[in-house]
């Protein structure tokens, strides 16, 4: 019997890799860069599984081209805002993602990040390594203190409760908004409290974005609510980088709207070198690496290469995210 042929768009980690090309009649796409657009279709054509990561758009034309074959496209992140979900769901091709195992890593790169924009680290490190302390200095690089402070958490799923966790140890008051309110024992746990969004973003110190990306959220933060938040608050985005309006963002902080940002993720990925933003000394910028522990990145590859299997297999997908693909008959 023939083995199933499966394109996988980057190199991942052996966990995931070696089981596929165990496996499958697999092709890797070996660089560091993604494959283009062209280059992406013209792999795909023919296969009957597609290992795709977030620089990677699935929609109608990449099925077309992939044909009538496809049987899985799984994609190694937890978000799939670069799948056009229901366009796979209407040819009654699964789409997996790999929730949970990034949650804890997520959050650490989050709640890293909060502290380092409010204590102000990469302004401390550069001002050390441009030869400028000559002294302690009382009024030196000055900012927030973390512990006691109000945290606001914009989407209160599983990565935002986990930073909840985190920052119960540094005794924050945790505000949250989320469409669905959390479960009482889920806010008593945490001792987090729903409020609505205005009210968020004017009583905390620290808002850190948790949302997908989605028509509703393309923008959330945008000029408005940036002028509604305290002018000594920092925002965390760990989300994706277009749940806030960037060029408001630099206006913002440019003008001591908000004290600080710290950026996992931009719009668009990865930010030009002329952005304006990277201008700013209160705007920290990271390469989207929330979920890049040796171990996460491990795991979340093993659950990516176990969707591909089961989906070329025609088997269910072990974390399908349109489990209605199942429910057609
Ligand atoms: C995800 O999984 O969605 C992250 O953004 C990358 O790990």
């Amino acid at each position: 019997m023939s083995r199933p042929r499966v394109f996988i768009a980057r190199v991942i980690p052996a966990d995931g890799l070696d089981p596929v090309l165990q496996a499958c009649d697999a092709r890797v796409w070996e660089d560091e860069l993604p494959p283009s657009r062209t280059e992406l279709l013209r792999a795909i054509e023919g296969c009957d599984g597609v290992l795709t990561l977030l620089t990677d758009r699935v929609d109608d034309e990449f099925l077309d081209r992939a044909g009538p074959q496809l049987r899985v496209v799984s994609n190694y992140a937890v978000g799939f805002d670069n799948v056009d979900v229901p366009a796979c769901t209407r040819r009654g091709i699964p789409v997996g993602n790999t929730p949970g195992v990034l949650t804890d890593t997520t959050a650490d790169l989050a709640f890293a990040l909060l502290m380092a924009a409010a204590r102000r680290l990469p302004e401390g490190d550069r001002y050390v390594r441009a030869s400028r302390w000559k002294t302690w200095g009382p009024m030196l690089l000055l900012g927030p203190d973390v512990h006691g402070s109000t945290l606001g958490i914009v989407g209160f799923g599983r990565i935002g409760q986990a930073l909840a966790r985190r920052a119960m140890g540094f005794g924050m008051t945790i505000l949250y908004h989320d469409v669905m309110r959390a479960d009482t024992a889920v806010e008593t746990a945490y001792g987090a409290t729903f409020v609505p969004l205005d009210e968020l973003l004017a009583r905390s110190d620290f808002v850190s974005l948790h949302v997908n990306l989605t028509p509703e959220t393309r923008h959330l933060i945008n000029a408005e609510r940036l002028r509604s938040m305290k002018s000594t608050a920092v925002l965390v985005n760990t989300s994706r980088g277009p749940v806030v309006d960037q060029r408001a963002l630099y206006e913002a902080l440019r003008d001591g709207v908000i004290f600080a940002a710290a950026l996992d993720v931009t719009d668009p990925e990865p930010i030009a070198t002329d952005d304006p933003l990277l201008t700013l000394d209160n705007c920290l910028v990271v390469p989207h690496i929330a979920s890049a522990s040796r171990a996460t990145r491990g795991k979340m590859a093993a659950m990516a290469a176990a969707n591909l299997l089961a989906g070329v297999r025609g088997e269910r997908l072990p974390t399908p995210v349109n489990p209605e693909v199942y429910e057609r008959g």
